[in-house]
């Protein structure tokens, strides 16, 4: 065993969530350490989504990581929802005083971040095994892990849960000491990537009989498109061409015959989830992204709530280093939550309007019809739907 190591601040997990609050300590110059279970490679090689609000951009931005996302992310004002046939555009700038959403791959945003802990020359161990963390339920909290084959203790000040929604974190807090609320939908989300040029210049979300389906993008060449599929669907059992075929008949005629199709890049099926762990902070343990909670995707929120909350994480650690106040500290789970369950809401929303689940029934159906053309038409539903979209304050 090696000689225990210190740090003020140990990451675990080299996500998004984790990578830009090692950003942010380093920046004010508060040690800390990632340990990530998984190479680089594979942490990369994960496609997921790609909407970043205005909020999130800045941060990304303050952080010195915007630089690529200003000059290759697509700037929208709007999004299609579409149903019974026709397209109806929902204007996100006009009720928002202009704002808008940044189409920027969350691939692309945790390279940035890599790139810069590099640069940084910040410390982080990729393929730790074992990764254990105990002691933060005193003032003695430490991490374990295996690397190399070697084992290795990390005392530290803090630990950062930044593992995702299947890390060690979350499951290392005392039984019965979250409060957990949970809904799984009866439906998946199957994804392909393509170097084929968008069907549509913005978003286009679907209703269908069918079922649910996206029309997004990476850029003017690369595309994203989202099938509702059965919850546990077998990607490999999509061939492109049934993909293809499928997402046509979801679309309304003159879209589909737009659309141009390609061999897919990836493949992948996304369970449908919503999920928060209550509260976020245990002594000198704190979760933040999907180590806390998990959003439907369909309000394109995952990634811009984990960025809302390490805002919060890292100023108040900052906050404690600086000023040595834990008033940051002990605001920290109240604060985020309050906007993670407004996110929670807005991705339930979305997710209950645009799906035809099995057991939705005949009167949630005419529901979902009554608030579809409830939408169409009134400007004040609009409003709340691109205030939500484009992000509420942080
Ligand atoms: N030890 C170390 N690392 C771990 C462990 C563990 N026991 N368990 C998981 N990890 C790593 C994962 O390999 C992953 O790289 O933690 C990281 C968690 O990253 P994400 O799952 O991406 O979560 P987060 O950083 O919160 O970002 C949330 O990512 O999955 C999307 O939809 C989600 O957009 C959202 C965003
Ligand atoms: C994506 O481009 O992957 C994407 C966009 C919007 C969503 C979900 C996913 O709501």
């Amino acid at each position: 065993m090696t000689r225990p190591a210190r740090t003020q601040v140990a990451i675990i997990g080299s996500g998004p969530a984790g990578l830009l609050l090692g950003r942010l300590l380093t920046q004010a110059g508060i040690d800390n350490i990632i340990l990530e279970r998984r190479s680089k490679d594979h942490v990369l090689s994960r496609i997921r989504a790609g909407v970043l609000e205005e909020g999130s951009a800045r941060i990304l931005e303050d952080a010195g990581v915007g630089g690529r996302m200003r000059e290759e992310g697509l700037v929208h004002h709007g999004i299609d929802i579409a149903f019974g046939g026709g397209r109806h555009r929902i204007d996100l700038s006009g009720p928002t005083g202009g704002k808008g959403v940044i189409i920027y791959g969350q691939t692309e945003v945790t390279q940035d971040l890599m790139d810069r802990r590099e640069a940084d020359d910040a410390p982080t161990f990729y393929e730790a095994e074992d990764v254990a963390i105990s002691g933060f339920d005193r003032h003695m909290p430490e991490t374990r892990f295996i690397h190399e084959g070697r084992a290795h203790t990390l005392l530290c000040d803090f630990i950062a849960g930044c593992d995702g929604f299947h890390g060690v974190c979350r499951p290392s807090v005392p039984q019965g000491a979250l409060d957990i609320a949970e809904r799984v939908y009866p439906a998946g989300w199957l994804g392909l990537l393509c170097e084929t040029p968008p069907v549509s210049g913005e978003l286009i979300y679907v209703r269908h009989g069918r079922g649910f389906a996206l029309c997004s993008m990476r850029s003017p060449t690369r595309s994203r498109y989202y099938l509702q599929c059965a919850a546990g669907e077998d990607a490999t059992a999509w061939s492109d061409e049934r993909f293809w075929e499928e997402l046509k008949r979801r679309l309304d005629p003159e879209t589909a015959a737009a659309l141009v199709t390609g061999p897919s890049i990836e493949k992948s099926v996304a369970p449908l989830r919503s999920f928060v762990a209550e509260p976020m902070r245990f002594g000198r343990l704190f979760l933040a992204g999907d180590a806390a909670h998990i959003v439907p995707p369909t309000g394109a929120k995952g990634l811009n709530l984990a960025i809302g909350d390490v805002h919060y994480l890292a100023e108040a650690l900052i906050e404690y280093y600086q000023e040595r106040s834990q008033r940051g500290l002990e605001a920290y789970s109240e604060r985020a939550l309050a906007r993670i369950w407004q996110a929670e809401r807005f991705s339930w929303w979305m997710t209950s309007l645009l799906h035809s689940f099995a057991d939705t029934g005949r009167f949630a159906q005419k529901l979902q019809d009554a608030e579809l053309a409830y939408l169409a038409d009134s400007r004040a539903a609009q409003a709340a739907l691109a205030e939500n979209y484009v992000g509420l304050p942080l």
